[in-house]
This record gives structure tokens, C-alpha cells and sequence, in this order.
């Protein structure tokens, strides 16, 4: 009987060294956020827009990307509403590239709607993945891959067409795009990650 409880204590001081040793090996959530990063075309940024999430996403991965598409998605709804808002403002300012700026507008306003319903629904898509076994994982992770692609997409050609006209009050607008563009980015790299 001793020898048994022996064992068992034995075994147990085993298990428990060998998580603690899985524990230290792991990284800490700040510098797995960054190495998560390096993979990413904007590092900088995805570390600036991630790590005030660091003690909720852990290590997590899968956790890491969704709260990639969620940053990305609190950007897209302002300025949805702001393009929204420019589309159906009365008149446009009149500029010397007036024409092409108020068809850019009038595109971006469906665009990036679009762009941002498609992050919400990539988010959704990958709650509960950790639940989730075989066919049904990389369904997923493929939906959202398509639909990630599908709102790069969709601000890349808003931000094309704004061209350089409009002056000041569109030039922020597109820039935000852009940035919208980079983070969506980003987030589709976090989810690649999860499947290479
Ligand atoms: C992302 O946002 C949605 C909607 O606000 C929320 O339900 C979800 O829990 C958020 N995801 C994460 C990882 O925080």
C-alpha cells in the first residue's frame, strides 16, 4: 500500500512538473502577441492594435484573430457611418475632381458596409472553433479566409477610387480606409496562421 501511495505521489509531482514546465516554455501573452505579429504585412500596427487585449487573449490563437476582426470591425462601423453620412449629405463640396469623388463616395458607402458586415460574420464564424473537431474547423477557418479576402477586397477598390481628389475632408476618409484595409489584412494573416 505505501508503495502505491508512493507511486501516486511520485506520479502526481511528475504531471505537475512536467505543466509547470509547458507553463514556463509557453510565452507570456505580450510577446506571443508580437511573435503572432511578425507574421502579419503590418507588425507594428497589429501589436499597437492587440496588446491592450493581451490578458484577455491569453495565448490563444484562435481568441488572438477574433479580436483581430473585432478591433478591425470598431474602425469599419465609424467610417461606414461617416461614408454613409457623405453619400447622403445634400451636396458634396464642389472640387475640381467633384465628379469622380461624389461616384467614389456613392461606391465606398455599399463597399465598405459590405467590408464590415463581412469581418462581423469572419469573427462569428470562429467563436467556439475550440469546441469545434475535423471538417467543421477548417470549414470555418476557410469561410472566414474567403470572407476576409472578400472585404480587402471590397476597401481596396474604395480607396482606388477616391483617387487623390476631394480634398481634405476625403483625404482623411481614405486614409482611414487604407488603415481599415491594413487591419483587415492583418486579421486574415492571424487566421492563416491557424491553419499553417
Ligand atoms: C467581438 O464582438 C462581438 C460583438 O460585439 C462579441 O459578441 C464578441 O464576443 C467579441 N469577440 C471577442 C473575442 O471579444
Amino acid at each position: 500500500m505505501a508503495s502505491i501511495a508512493l507511486f501516486f505521489s511520485l506520479l502526481t509531482s511528475l504531471l505537475f512538473t512536467s505543466s509547470m514546465a509547458i507553463a514556463s516554455y509557453n510565452q507570456n501573452p505580450t510577446s506571443f502577441i508580437r511573435s503572432s505579429c511578425g507574421r502579419t504585412l503590418y507588425p507594428g500596427l497589429c501589436y499597437a492594435s492587440l496588446r491592450p487585449f493581451a490578458a484577455r487573449v491569453g495565448t490563444d490563437s484562435v481568441l488572438l484573430s477574433r479580436f483581430a476582426m473585432n478591433v478591425t470591425a470598431s474602425r469599419l462601423k465609424p467610417l461606414s457611418d461617416k461614408i454613409f453620412s457623405l453619400h447622403h449629405r445634400a451636396s458634396l463640396p464642389p472640387s475640381s475632381s467633384g465628379g469622380i469623388v461624389t461616384s467614389a463616395i456613392k461606391d465606398c458607402d455599399g463597399l465598405i458596409s459590405d467590408a464590415s458586415d463581412l469581418v462581423k460574420k469572419s469573427e462569428k464564424e470562429l467563436a467556439g472553433l475550440e469546441e469545434m473537431v475535423g471538417r467543421e474547423v477548417t470549414w470555418r477557418i476557410s469561410n472566414a479566409q474567403t470572407w476576409l479576402s472578400a472585404a480587402i477586397t471590397d476597401e481596396g477598390t474604395c480607396s482606388d477610387e477616391f483617387g487623390n481628389g476631394g480634398g481634405e475632408e476625403f483625404e482623411r476618409v481614405r486614409k482611414k480606409v487604407k488603415r481599415a484595409e491594413q487591419l483587415t489584412s492583418n486579421a486574415l494573416a492571424l487566421v492563416n496562421c491557424l491553419v499553417n
